[in-house]
């Protein structure tokens, strides 16, 4: 079992999410986010402030999937969030302890199957 966290523009997340869903995965946490890349998050001063430049609207997701659905997992998310342009955010792999389905009982990759 694996935990993966993508941080993707917020402008891709449709497509990351009908992505994941042909492929089955139809399940995840998200967030919106603020985020420094390298290339944002600089800062201006103007009429006696300092102020960010360069958010972009980001969202995180968290998946957690079984083993045979990492790979599929990480191609989905790689495949529909990328413009190419700098920005285009991370995706993060853990590795998992455990899970447990409140409802079931059920814990590791039963607590996630259906
Ligand atoms: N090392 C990191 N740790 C945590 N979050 C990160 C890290 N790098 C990027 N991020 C997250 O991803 C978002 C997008 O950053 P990204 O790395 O895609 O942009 P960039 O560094 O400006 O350009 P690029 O990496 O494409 O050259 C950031 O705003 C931040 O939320
Ligand atoms: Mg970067």
């Amino acid at each position: 079992m694996k935990k993966i966290e993508a941080i993707v523009r917020a402008s891709k997340f449709e497509d990351v999410k009908d992505s994941l869903s042909k492929n089955e995965i139809n399940f995840f946490s998200f967030f919106e986010i603020k985020g420094y890349g390298h290339e944002t998050g600089k800062q201006v001063n103007y009429r006696g402030g300092v102020y960010d430049i360069g958010y972009i609207g980001r969202i995180k997701l968290e998946i957690i999937v079984s083993e045979p659905f990492v790979e599929t997992a990480i191609q989905a998310i790689a495949q529909a969030a990328r413009t190419g342009e700098k920005g285009d955010g991370i995706i993060s792999i853990y590795d998992l302890a455990n899970v447990i389905n409140i409802r079931t009982g059920l814990t590791g990759t039963e607590a996630i199957n259906k």
